[in-house]
């Protein structure tokens, strides 16, 4: 009798075990993002939604789960990092998969249970239908320095708090070399939008937390700025549209040999300072001496980039700063525009808002009268306007 009962027993957890990877009941969806084509992997099994949960995600596991949803291809296997507190629900560990099948149930799927699951092993899949885009770094001075920002299909998130290792992986996604400095520096991983080792190939593959939209101050950030990275400014001259050339690499500033300037690369760079165009280029020194490097690898524009970034390269000349490359444009137009910008403030100045508006000065521009922030300085001045005509 206790025999036939235990065989009974065995038998119906024979059936429950064989039932699991058939399909059929189990069910998988992705969450915790505006679209159903990317997000945290949720399975559902005897009722229960839960977490996969494993050490090893790669672009195979994720690629069939998207397959499965009707989702594309996978471009991303990351893992999640869940919020401080959240509660992780472990279901199904240890997933393998050759990457060819239709479902994940097709899968070796390791085991169904709510044992523990250390957090760093739960996974996320993106997939190719999914709203993840593109990466950027925005409101720099070239497309290798800004704030980091990942283009969804109709939103865009910025990342906040990251770090060297994340701001390693944005640089060398977009081909920008090394990352020489991060918005972040020090330790911690607390309230950052995503993690990464500095190892990952692309930024799909660094871990998300994909509910962290608040909570971090955007304020103690500073820009992403990748060696790749170029800007240029004019010293010394009567205005800020005329001086020295001086070249940025990276973090570096350095100035450039008055024979390496010619008039098609002289255009681009008074292009870049919206400063019209080239009118002469003086050289030996003419607005004085520059310190740091004298640049030896030259740029070669043709005339219509929009950047010094974008100009082809070659081997410059060797000199010192007494042949430090001097540039005169045609344009004043910012200047003019900060001059008309100053009057307003002291316009408005005069009234109550005296802090803020010296506040606005000091945000808006860099030392040469220029605005750090294209976008937000003309919303800014267009405030101004309406609050002094207001006041007025
Ligand atoms: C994914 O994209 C394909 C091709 O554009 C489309 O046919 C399919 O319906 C999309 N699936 C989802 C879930 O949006
Ligand atoms: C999943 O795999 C890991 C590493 O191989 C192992 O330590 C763990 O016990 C496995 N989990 C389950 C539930 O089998």
């Amino acid at each position: 009798m206790r025999a036939a009962l235990r065989a009974v027993g065995l038998s119906a957890l024979l059936l429950s075990v064989m039932a699991v990877p058939t399909g059929g009941p189990s069910d998988l969806r992705l969450a915790y993002r505006h679209s159903p084509c990317d997000g945290v992997v949720l399975v559902q099994h005897k009722g229960e939604w839960g977490h996969v949960c494993n050490q090893e995600w790669t672009l195979k596991e994720a690629s069939v789960v998207c397959r499965q949803l009707g989702c594309g291809h996978a471009v991303g296997a990351p893992k999640y990092v869940p919020l401080p507190g959240e509660v992780v629900q472990p279901w199904l560990h240890n997933v393998s998969c050759r990457g060819d099948e239709s479902s994940l149930w097709g899968c070796s799927l390791g085991a169904w249970t709510q044992s523990q699951c250390p957090y760093e092993w739960v996974v996320v899949a993106l997939c190719s239908n999914g709203t993840f885009q593109a990466v950027r770094l925005v409101q720099g001075r070239s497309p290798c320095a800004g704030l980091p920002e990942i283009r969804n299909m109709n939103s865009v998130d910025r990342l906040c708090g990251l770090h060297k290792e994340e701001a390693t992986v944005f640089c060398q996604e977009l081909e920008c070399g090394p990352a020489l400095q991060a918005p972040r520096q020090g330790g911690g991983s607390a309230r950052k939008y995503m993690t990464c080792k500095g190892t990952e190939p692309t930024i799909r593959n660094c871990r998300l937390n994909n509910n962290l939209r608040s909570g971090c101050d955007f304020q103690q950030d500073a820009q992403v700025v990748c060696s790749g990275h170029t800007e240029v400014r004019l010293v010394g001259g009567e205005h800020p549209c005329s001086g020295r050339l001086e070249v940025r690499r990276g973090l570096t500033w350095g100035t450039v040999c008055d024979a390496d300037l010619d008039l098609a690369t002289a255009h681009v760079v008074c292009r870049e300072l919206q400063c019209g165009v080239a009118v002469s280029t003086p050289g030996d020194a003419h607005f004085g001496r520059g310190s740091g490097p004298v640049w030896t690898e030259a740029f070669h524009c043709e005339g219509h980039e929009s950047l010094l970034f974008h100009c082809p390269r070659g081997p410059g000349n060797q000199c010192g700063h007494g042949q430090d490359a001097g540039l005169r444009c045609s344009g004043e137009a910012r200047r003019v525009c900060m001059v008309l910008l100053k009057e307003m403030l002291l316009l408005w100045v005069e009234g109550r808002e005296e802090r803020e508006a010296r506040l606005l000065v000091t945000e808006g521009c860099d030392p040469y009268g220029r605005t750090t922030e294209p976008g937000l300085f003309c919303r800014d001045v267009s405030r101004v306007l309406r609050l002094s005509w207001v006041g007025s």
